[in-house]
């Protein structure tokens, strides 16, 4: 986690009034560009998934660490998407963002139910995005195992709303 944590620290991009005026936007970009910022961000992330035999990675920077995770535990990765990307029928679950409000659906098809989860995204800002795609997985009947992600923004208290289940946070600011 050591190496992730400095990795992140050297490479992160912050931008002031992004997407909106007020936004402090973290962008990781830059580590998952560099081969020892993606392995390390991916190497730590797992250690969060004991006993998982899903993850879930979360539109769109959740995908590349997701699918990094899922290679290393050795399960499949399920592409949590917004509205409007996957073809009917879907199971949909709405939530509020930092900055405006959104959808998330993934494919009726795939059978959560009774799966052991890991969700994975890049950043937790007011925890809506982490804390509707638990929702949306265990209204199919997934066991959440536990939620990592590379940057936590401590001052939105998106914690808060991870209830039930592990959180791991590379990076707390
Ligand atoms: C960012 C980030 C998380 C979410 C965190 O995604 O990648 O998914 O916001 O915010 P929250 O904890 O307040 O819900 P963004 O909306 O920028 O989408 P993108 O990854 O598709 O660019």
């Amino acid at each position: 986690v050591a190496a992730a944590t400095d990795n992140i620290d050297r490479l992160v991009r912050w931008a002031d009034d992004f997407p909106v005026d007020g936004v402090r936007f973290a962008d990781l970009t830059p580590v998952f560009a560099d081969s020892d910022g993606l392995s390390s961000v991916v190497a730590a992330l797992a250690t969060a998934g004991s006993g998982a035999d899903l993850v879930a990675g979360i539109d769109a920077r959740g995908f590349l660490l997701g699918a990094g995770v899922a290679l290393t535990l050795g399960t499949g990765v399920l592409a949590v998407r917004k509205a409007g990307k996957l073809p009917p029928p879907v199971v949909s679950q709405s939530y509020q963002l930092e900055y405006g409000s959104a959808e998330l659906q993934i494919p009726e098809a795939v059978d959560v139910s009774g799966r052991k989860v890991l969700v994975i995204d890049d950043v937790l800002a007011t925890g809506g995005t982490v804390a509707a795609t638990v929702e949306l997985l265990r209204t199919r009947g997934a066991d959440i195992v536990g939620a990592a992600v590379a940057l936590e923004i401590s001052a939105l208290g998106g914690r808060g709303k991870c209830v039930g289940y592990p959180l791991v946070c590379l990076r707390q600011v």
